[in-house]
């Protein structure tokens, strides 16, 4: 391959990367003269459509429905779920979300369902979104040492989901709006597979399920998760991710490590 080309592709997947996913066409387009005859419906779902949309003024295939609408929606086909497979069944035919635009793949859960302790992280990575299972790149390698060194593994004893089922491009931050509409449907999974112990991974999913901000203040404390069932224990740790950029701090999460293995001897 040329010098050129090799840059050509790296420049690609840099684009992909950040979640530039729509290419221009080479003829200029007067969107403001299409959007004004847009219907009133359609500019309302449109304030949902990820900005890499909106730049080149097209609607996605299926109009995405207002946040509130969508959240409705999302909590309605989460209730109605009654087993792991609906729910997940429920959130692929999900068109609520706008990161499901975005997205290469659905990324519902990896672990056992059986298993006591449920883990839940934020939001799919690259190579998760890739994948399709939660935790499967350099973080989630991490993640499954630390849960090696307490005698767990992914296979067996525990389960493994995240607050937002699909990649925010770039690995941005999800928008509050993002998370509001898929709570819904990861407050239902936790409720279906009812582990014994909760573990929110980072302050985006300590914040979204707990309640709690600052996971530097929070983490390491032993709360109450209510699945409207029954209280559960939960406790917030750091995020492997960052963890790998301050290992320094490994030393805390060791010690909610711990924290969780006594409680886990201690059923
Ligand atoms: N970070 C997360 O929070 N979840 C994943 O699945 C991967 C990385």
């Amino acid at each position: 391959m040329s010098l050129d080309a090799v840059s050509a592709a790296e420049l690609i997947a840099w684009y992909a990367e950040m979640g530039v996913t729509e290419a221009l066409d080479e003829t200029p387009h007067d969107h403001f003269a299409a959007a004004a005859e847009a219907a009133p419906a359609r500019q309302a779902a449109a304030r949902l459509v990820p900005p890499s949309q909106q730049a080149i003024g097209r609607a996605p295939a299926t109009p995405l429905a207002p946040p509130d609408e969508a959240a409705l929606s999302a909590r309605a086909l989460a209730r109605d779920a009654t087993t792991l497979d609906e729910l997940k069944a429920a959130l692929a035919s999900f068109e609520g979300c706008p990161l499901k635009t975005t997205a290469k793949n659905l990324v519902f859960a990896d672990g056992n369902p059986a298993g006591k302790v449920m883990f839940v992280g934020e939001a799919p990575g690259a190579d998760e979104d890739r994948i399709g299972l939660p935790f499967v790149g350099r973080s989630g390698q991490l993640l499954d040492r630390m849960l090696a060194a307490i005698g767990l593994s992914r296979q067996e004893h525990v389960y493994i989901a995240n607050l937002l089922p699909w990649r925010p491009p770039g690995n941005r931050t999800p928008t509050p709006q993002e998370v509001a509409i898929c709570l819904p449907f990861i407050q239902r999974q936790i409720e279906l597979v009812d582990p014994e112990i909760l573990v929110c991974i980072g302050g985006p999913s300590a914040q979204g399920l707990l309640g709690v901000s600052g996971i530097l203040a929070s983490r390491g404390r032993w709360m109450e998760y209510d699945t409207g069932r029954r209280m559960i224990r939960a406790i917030a740790t750091l995020h492997p991710a960052y963890l790998l950029r301050q290992p320094v701090q490994k030393r805390l999460a060791w010690r909610d490590l711990r924290a969780i293995k006594a409680a886990l001897a201690a059923l």
